[in-house]
């Protein structure tokens, strides 16, 4: 018969995409984030999904929707809610992809009431959140494949390694906020992968439909 998802390569893979940033609340108005817009992660959700994988998506807050109806997602807002849900999805997974953009630091309280502003300046104790990757490393059994990205400004690639060997990562997608037309916000992204065999491929500026093709490319390679 003539179905055509029977030679997809990832059919019957189970994968986990993490998209977006994380609000962090300090009061009931207000909150920390970052500039990230999902757009990496969704792109490379949508391209999971249409090579066959069942594709579950954790979405910090953002603007976009899925257009295949094959992805499952799952809204969350805070680094602690990312995480937990993580944890819940990891076991059954065999591929994830952790593309949010989680924040390192949450405040130490979150204020019930909005807090008025004062005549004197105002600081906030923060705390720091768990490393959600770094906790998915050490769970990872050896037929499950993670991957991480890195964003960095400056020594990018020596940064990506050690961020690649201490989570225990299989490979690491590298954004570099110094080559133009990457990062936030952007269509477009420029990215280096480097494996766990320290083998190192840079790819040219792309859209982020495009960068998603090559990083599956790269999962199927690996798998
Ligand atoms: N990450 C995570 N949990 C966190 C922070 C980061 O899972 N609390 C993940 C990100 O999703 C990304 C990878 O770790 O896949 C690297 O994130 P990045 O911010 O580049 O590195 P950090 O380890 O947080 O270090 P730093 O921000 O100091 O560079
Ligand atoms: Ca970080």
């Amino acid at each position: 018969v003539n179905d055509i998802s029977k030679s997809l390569p990832l059919k019957n893979k189970k994968v986990l995409v993490t998209a977006g940033p994380t609000y962090e609340a300090i009061d009931p108005v207000r909150f920390i984030g970052n500039h990230s817009s999902g757009k990496m992660g969704y792109a490379i959700a949508e391209e999971l999904a249409n090579q066959g994988a069942q594709v579950t998506l954790i979405s910090g807050p953002t603007a976009l929707t899925v257009s295949n109806q094959g992805i499952k997602k799952i809204d969350v807002i805070s680094a602690a809610e990312m995480l937990e849900t993580c944890k819940q999805e990891f076991e059954q997974t065999d591929i994830c992809i952790m593309s949010a953009a989680v924040a390192d630091y949450t405040p130490q309280e979150v204020a019930t009431q909005k807090i008025k502003k004062e005549a004197t300046d105002f600081s906030i104790q923060l705390k720091k959140t768990e490393d959600i990757l770094y906790q998915l490393g050490e769970a990872k059994k050896p037929h499950q494949l993670l991957i991480g990205f890195a964003l960095e400004t400056n020594d990018e690639e020596a940064f990506a390694i050690q961020k690649l060997k201490k989570k225990n990562l299989d490979f690491i997608v590298l954004n570099s906020l110094n080559d133009i037309g990457a990062g936030f916000k952007k269509d477009t992204n420029k990215i280096t992968i480097i494996d766990k065999n320290l083998v190192k491929t840079t790819f040219e500026l792309k859209t982020k439909t495009e960068v998603a093709k090559d990083i599956c490319a790269k999962i199927i390679a690996s798998l």
